[in-house]
This record gives structure tokens, C-alpha cells and sequence, in this order.
């Protein structure tokens, strides 16, 4: 693996893509970088699905995919296939049981199976609607005998995954299995999936087209929502941060 001075992390879906110009402009900046940056997703698409939509919008070819909400990562290999962390799988199976979850919720109403494709061993996902019983399910998954982490984005889908799961701990994982700061890394996102990874502490960027849910991260003096949408958003915030400038005075100071 690489070394990386900086990470930068972003969603796919209405984050990096949206606005193909921008999307251009965006990937020159990350490409002409006076450093070594690190170029990661973070999606709530199986890697297969989010290499593709990468590859038809002619993005970079990341060095670290975070797929599914955060239940796999994928490094890329020299030839540019991608090689799963597998210590990642084993650290989510400790304690969690998909069959339990699935019994568990079995019976609600207004709660719709995804396609076999997004469900994977340490992410379990629905549909949902306005009729769904929210309460009841946040109910019954509290009274697990494992904790578990629910997340709803955009008032359509939900996932189920175990508690240390999630976007933003998989990136916490990959700082410290790359030996890196929580400092030297950039995350973006749009939607309920993201909020974790924005909470982290690193630099974070909301978009201007985001959903509601992430409202309340307006409390948060360090998260920088951006006046533009979609990838443009995403070069404001790395601009308001100089995420891609070489901090001197930290050193000037020692
Ligand atoms: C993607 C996934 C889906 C998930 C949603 C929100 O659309 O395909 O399974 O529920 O992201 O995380
Ligand atoms: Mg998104």
C-alpha cells in the first residue's frame, strides 16, 4: 500500500456525482495536488456498483472503496483490481447475528426487503415509506441482545449494521491501520449514510443539495456546509479547509 499525506473520502451518489463539470474540475485538483492524497469513496453501493458508476463517470480509479455503508473495504492492488481488508469482516462478525435482525423485523408492515444484491453479510437493508413504523423497529432492535446501528437516508432506505460499522468507523479503522491522523483526512457527503463519517472529526464537508436528515449537523462549528452542490460543493470545502495545502507552520513552529 501507498503512502498517503492526505486522505481525501467522499460519497458517490449526489456528492461526487451531480454536476460533470465540476466532477472534472474536482479530479484535476485532486490529481495536480502538491502531496501524496489518497482518493477514497465511501458509498452505500456494493463495490462492484460503485466501481462501475465511478468508471462511467471517468473519476479516478480510487485507492480505497468503502462500500456498502461501510460493511466492506477495498484496497487497490498494483494492477488496479481491488483486494478486500479482511480483518475489517472479521472485527464486524465478533457478536453480530444478520439472521437475528432478519427475524426480527420480519413481520412489519410497509418495510420492503432490498434486491439480494445489497444485502450483505454485516448490512442488512430495506425499503421504506411514510406509513413505516419507525418506532417499532428502533424498538425491537434495542431490545437486541447486540447493538446495532440504524440508518435511514433519505426518508426511502434503511440499513441495518452492527454498531461498530458504519462509514465513519471504517474510515477510523483505515487511519489507524494506515497509521494516519484523523487530521489528515477530508470526508464529504449528502445523506443519513455520510452523517457518521462527518462526525469524525476530520475536515467535513456537506454539500449544498443534502437531505434533511443531516440538518442537525448544523450545530457542528466544524462541519462546513457549502454553498454550491455536488462535486463544486465538494471544492469549496476543500478549499475552505486548504485541505490541499502543505500546512508549514506546524513545522516553522517546532
Ligand atoms: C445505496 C444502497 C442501499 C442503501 C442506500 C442507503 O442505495 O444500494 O442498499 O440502503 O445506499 O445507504
Ligand atoms: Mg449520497
Amino acid at each position: 500500500m501507498k503512502k498517503f499525506d492526505k486522505l481525501f473520502f467522499s460519497d458517490i451518489d449526489n456528492t461526487l456525482l451531480g454536476d460533470n463539470e465540476s466532477l472534472v474540475k474536482l479530479k484535476r485538483l485532486l490529481k495536480t495536488a502538491n502531496m501524496e492524497v489518497g482518493v477514497g469513496v465511501a458509498s452505500g453501493r456494493n463495490v462492484e456498483s460503485s466501481i462501475d458508476i465511478l468508471n462511467t463517470n471517468e473519476f479516478i480509479k480510487p485507492d480505497i472503496i468503502i462500500s456498502s455503508v461501510g460493511s466492506e473495504i477495498y484496497f487497490i492492488n498494483d494492477d488496479n483490481s481491488y483486494m478486500e481488508l479482511i480483518e475489517w469482516k472479521k472485527y464486524l462478525s465478533d457478536g453480530w447475528d444478520r439472521d437475528v435482525v432478519f427475524k426480527t423485523l420480519k413481520d412489519i408492515e410497509n418495510l420492503e426487503y432490498q434486491e439480494e444484491s445489497e444485502q450483505k453479510e454485516h448490512k442488512i437493508s430495506y425499503y421504506i415509506n411514510e406509513s413505516t413504523n419507525l418506532k417499532e423497529i428502533e424498538y425491537r432492535l434495542n431490545n437486541l441482545k447486540f447493538d446495532v446501528k440504524l440508518i435511514v437516508s433519505k426518508n426511502k432506505d434503511m440499513d441495518i449494521l452492527p454498531a461498530k460499522s458504519g462509514k465513519g468507523k471504517a474510515i477510523e479503522f483505515l487511519l489507524q491501520e494506515l497509521n494516519m491522523l484523523i487530521s489528515s483526512a477530508l470526508v464529504a457527503g449528502d445523506s443519513g449514510n455520510d452523517e457518521d463519517m462527518l462526525t469524525l472529526g476530520t475536515d467535513a464537508v456537506v454539500v449544498a443539495n443534502y437531505s434533511n436528515e443531516l440538518e442537525g449537523l448544523k450545530k457542528y462549528d466544524k462541519i462546513y456546509f457549502a454553498e454550491s452542490e455536488y462535486a463544486k460543493g465538494v471544492i469549496e470545502g476543500i478549499k475552505h479547509f486548504n485541505f490541499l495545502q502543505n500546512n508549514n507552520r506546524d513545522k516553522v513552529n517546532i
